[in-house]
């Protein structure tokens, strides 16, 4: 049996999407992308609005399925799972976080983070003692009885990371995760992303049209028209921040 190597987390090869519209149309989102991205490594992902950055993260987050090509995922090749199997990837290698951080509005912080624990069926008492550990992490051992209402935009997107920890995740993936904070306030997050990549080994892919939070990240790749345009280990301009992209 080939030996499966712990030290990739993802392999993307041709990666090809399509989405069909309503009428029969097929739009090509994804038109061959190629990743090889290691366990603990923090990737930023930019490009025009339309290049199919959240296609692809997605994808990788086993949200959406492929048209075409080879994605492993751990070294578990996504095509040949069944919908049973994937779920099982999503549940326990990875975790979302969102740019509207998509708490529950009703559960404390606390309780937030243990709900996808409480799902998994792990029991109350480790449930509550790992949500507890987990707010300390994101620093937010004082604010663990607030609601998300009574909590900042800051603080609201560190319970929903405490939250992607609670499922001890191998992969975290973030789209736009500071687009609705303030510079001060984003560059906490990206810290603490930082942090995670390399204290906890924790593989991050960020989706971000920010070239300061790009800057921070171990490597980049800039998405134009569904490809890999380029992959740069930093950021040089901001030649690709935010701009529309126009469809043939
Ligand atoms: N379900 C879908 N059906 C048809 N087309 C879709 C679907 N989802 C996305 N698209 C199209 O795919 C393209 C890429 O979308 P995507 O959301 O991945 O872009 P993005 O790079 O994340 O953009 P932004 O920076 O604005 O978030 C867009 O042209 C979009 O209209
Ligand atoms: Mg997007």
């Amino acid at each position: 049996m080939a030996k499966r190597s712990s030290k990739v987390a993802i392999d993307s090869t041709s990666l090809i999407k399509d989405f069909q519209l309503p009428g029969g149309e097929l739009v090509h989102v994804l038109t061959g992308v190629d990743l090889k991205i290691k366990k603990g490594e923090f990737i930023g992902v930019m490009g025009p609005s339309g290049s199919g950055k959240s296609t692809l993260l997605n994808i990788l987050a086993t949200l959406e399925t492929i048209t075409e090509g080879e994605v492993k995922i751990a070294g578990v090749n996504l095509h040949n799972t069944s919908y049973k199997d994937r779920l099982q990837i999503r549940r326990t290698k990875s975790s979302v976080v969102f740019q509207n951080f998509a708490l529950i509005p009703y559960l404390t912080a606390k309780e937030n983070v243990k709900l996808p624990m409480k799902l998994r069926g792990v029991i109350e008492t480790e449930a509550e003692s790992k949500a507890i550990d987990f707010l300390e992490i994101v620093g937010l051992f004082a604010r663990i009885d607030h609601l998300p209402e009574e909590l900042s935009g800051g603080e609201q997107q560190r319970v929903a990371i405490a939250r992607a920890l609670a499922h001890e995740p191998d992969i975290i993936y973030a789209d736009e995760p500071t687009g609705n904070l303030d510079t001060h306030t984003g560059k906490d997050i990206i810290a603490l992303f930082k942090n995670l990549a390399k204290e906890q080994k924790i593989t991050i892919i960020m989706v971000t049209h920010d070239t300061l939070s790009a800057r921070e990240t171990d490597r980049l790749y800039i998405l134009q028209k569904g490809k890999v345009l380029k992959e740069q280990t930093k950021i040089l301009d901001s030649k690709y921040e935010g701009k529309k992209e126009v469809k043939k």
